[in-house]
């Protein structure tokens, strides 16, 4: 069940995984140690800093061997039903060292080898090393975050009056929308924090307001949107009682906050009748979901004033101290928490972890690894799947011919699997399928596109897109 076609690897320099295993991944574990630092300043118990303490040196460890390729060892088993499974595929690979591997299962490796330093300890075992980093980027993405609850709410309380249009009208704003929806969701992944190493916070304000989403339509160069609204659409018309959305999620914060968004209209607008989220089920790739972030978003919501603000440490650094929200801000942020929470409580919202999220594999070992799972997707009118992680884990993270279409690249997940999947992924890593011939080629000519260097450069910053659809009949 895996791809013939091989897959990227760290030993070829001219792709983003050499980049990220030699610049991105030290600088992601050093902001690992020194949150933890940080914690076991402020732990209380003897016990409880002393296994801090020792988490500390087991991570320098994982650096260091990362930094001076040495061999990847076993990981330790932490009951975790997936440790056979890297293990396993650690032996077939010949036990490599850190810069000769598949980049896709040694990225994985590394944060599974991270989980296991916290889930092995008495005191640290639901520690999220990453949480502090989410939730304070979160909070920098303020403006667009009350741009959008602003939108939401005005848009919620129209399509309350829908009822008194005509029904061409509805169906035409009804597919705008979602066109709207899906793009914001879209870009929202543009800002994850793995690729925080390279872009300030300003950038990333930038990336988020609606202005900058409509610059960057021209930048989708694949857009399939039209397909899935038509998929919904038909279920709806042929009255389907249930009628269910998957979205298998990716980052937390903002990211979270834009998925949440396109659910309620999903919900409101009658497209789906519930939607299931799939978080991760450890702390992943920093900034990925996991249950803790939904319940911390959902709080910030509910209670905004205080968590806008309290300086964070970044505010009292630079001196600031931030702005009250108005009153109108807080009662359309506190909408958003009503709304949410009453589709959670009805069980229209619901979150669904699954531990095959975090294996070490592509997601083309889906129905022999987790049949359960596959089955359960099958029930679903359209998965959802966000970011570009999940994007290589369809595609096996191969290196495609980038005209190979997208319904074959994604293997045992394509037609015939009966799921019907949507990526929408911003481009941060080097495969991509179903381009036209020679647009690869375009975009290399391009300024900063990576020219003849053999590197596709243009696809690594997170600056293009592609939303691709695949039916599953
Ligand atoms: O390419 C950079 C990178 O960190 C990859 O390692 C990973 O695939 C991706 O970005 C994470 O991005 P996302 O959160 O969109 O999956
Ligand atoms: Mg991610």
């Amino acid at each position: 069940n895996d791809t013939r076609t091989p897959q990227y690897s760290t030993g070829d320099k001219t792709s983003f995984a050499y980049v990220s295993a030699r610049d991105r991944w030290p600088v992601i574990l050093t902001g690992a140690i020194d949150d933890v630092h940080r914690a076991v300043s402020e732990a209380e118990g003897e016990e409880k800093r002393a296994e801090g303490k020792k988490i500390i040196e087991q991570l320098a460890t994982l650096k260091y061997e990362l930094q001076h390729d040495r061999k990847l060892s076993p990981l330790p088993d932490d009951g975790g039903r997936d440790i056979p499974g890297y293990n396993q595929e650690l032996t077939q690979l010949s036990t490599p060292s850190w810069f000769n591997l598949p980049w896709l299962y040694s990225e994985c490796y590394l944060y599974r080898r991270m989980a296991t330093s916290f889930s092995l300890s008495k005191h640290w075992k639901y520690y999220d090393v990453f949480s502090r980093q989410k939730m304070s980027t979160f909070k920098s993405s303020r403006p667009a975050v009350l741009e959008l609850a602003s939108r939401y709410h005005e848009l919620i309380t129209q399509m309350s009056h829908k009822a008194e249009k005509p029904e061409q009208d509805i169906e035409e704003a009804e597919k705008m929308l979602f066109m709207e929806m899906c793009e914001i969701c879209l870009w929202g992944n543009a800002t994850d924090l793995s690729l925080l190493t390279t872009l300030t916070y300003e950038d990333i304000q930038k990336l988020q307001g609606s202005e900058a989403r409509k610059a960057s339509e021209k930048n989708i160069i694949i857009n399939d949107l039209g397909a899935a609204y038509e998929l919904l659409k038909k279920a709806k018309k042929e009255g389907k009682k249930e009628r269910r959305v998957d979205i298998v999620l990716d980052n937390a914060g903002f990211e979270l906050y834009v998925d949440l968004i396109l659910a309620g209209f999903l919900l409101s607008a009658g497209l789906a009748t519930s939607v299931v989220l799939h978080p991760k089920s450890i702390p992943w790739f920093v900034s990925d979901v996991v249950p803790g972030d939904f319940a911390a978003l959902l709080n910030a919501l509910a209670n905004p004033q205080p968590f806008y603000t309290t300086s964070s440490d970044d505010d009292k650094n630079a001196g600031k101290t931030p702005a009250p929200l108005s009153q109108k801000e807080v009662d359309e942020l506190f909408f958003l928490f009503q709304d949410w929470s009453k589709f959670h409580a009805e069980g229209q919202l619901i979150l669904r972890p699954n531990r095959f999220w975090t294996e070490g594999g592509s997601y083309w070992r889906l129905p022999t690894s987790d049949p359960t799972l596959y089955e359960d997707l099958k029930e679903s009118e359209l998965v959802i799947f966000k970011g570009d992680l999940n994007y290589r884990k369809l595609t096996a993270d191969a290196m495609w011919d980038p005209t190979t279409p997208f319904t074959q690249a994604i293997g045992p997940m394509g037609p015939g699997s009966g799921v019907n999947v949507l990526a929408l992924r911003t481009c941060k890593a080097d495969v991509v399928v179903g381009l036209k011939a020679g647009e690869d080629e375009k975009l290399r000519a391009m300024e900063g596109g990576g020219g003849d260097s053999g590197a596709r450069k243009w696809a690594w910053s997170g600056k293009w897109a592609v939303v691709s659809f695949s039916g599953g009949s």
